[in-house]
């Protein structure tokens, strides 16, 4: 299973035009550690345990990049780096992966952007690197996230049960798979 360089276009159904494309060592910016340490947006993520800097984002990327598909999303018009899809946990044996996304740019947020992005990076997963299923986590108060899988035709397969203390409580954590279609 060979994750060469990847770009791929699409517009959201808000017509917003995004690129996805390996993210770089120029993407390691303030920016993008702003985005990890932000409380709303990583509520539901667990970058919220670590202080992030330019730094240990540097470590991070040197050490996921190894063994993950790491994306940057960048919205067209602007051509600004807004968001990252990640796909994890690539197992060569069952021919499975895992899929994360965060859309860093709050502004950003309710566009169709998550949906969009998990939708081409899913394809690219099924007809390139053959991939034979898909999976994805999130936290059960996640909507956002796990409706832009639904979207996508992910299927709830599970829920596991305060599987994650959040700041306002235990949480359960939603199991999503999608098995690349036949046809
Ligand atoms: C979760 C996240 C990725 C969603 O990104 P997004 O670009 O705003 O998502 P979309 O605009 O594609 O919306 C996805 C779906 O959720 C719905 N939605 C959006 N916000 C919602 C909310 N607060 N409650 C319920 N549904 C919501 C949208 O209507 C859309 O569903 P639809 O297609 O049926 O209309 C983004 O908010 C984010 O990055 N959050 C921080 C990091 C994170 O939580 N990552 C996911 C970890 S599993």
């Amino acid at each position: 299973m060979k994750t060469g360089g990847v770009l791929l276009q699409q517009k959201t159904k808000k017509n917003i035009n995004i690129t996805i494309r390996n993210l770089t060592i120029s993407d390691i910016t303030h920016q993008y550690c702003n985005w990890l340490n932000d409380k709303e947006t990583n509520k539901y993520l667990e970058s919220r345990f670590t202080e992030w800097n330019m730094q240990s984002l540097l470590d991070y990327y040197h050490q996921k990049n190894k063994s993950e598909l790491m994306l940057a999303i960048i919205e067209d018009d602007t051509g600004t780096h807004v968001g990252n899809v990640k796909v994890s946990a690539i197992d060569k044996n069952h021919h499975r992966a895992e899929i994360g996304i965060i859309i860093g740019d709050k502004n950003l947020w309710g566009k169709g952007i998550a949906t969009t992005a998990i939708g081409i990076v899913a394809e690219y997963c099924f007809d390139v690197l053959d991939i034979h299923k898909l999976t994805a986590g999130a936290y059960a108060e996640n909507l956002a996230s796990i409706n832009a899988f639904i979207s996508n035709g992910f299927i709830v397969e599970g829920q596991r049960k305060e599987h994650v203390l959040t700041p306002s409580g235990w949480s359960d954590v939603v199991l999503l798979g999608k098995i690349k279609s036949q046809e």
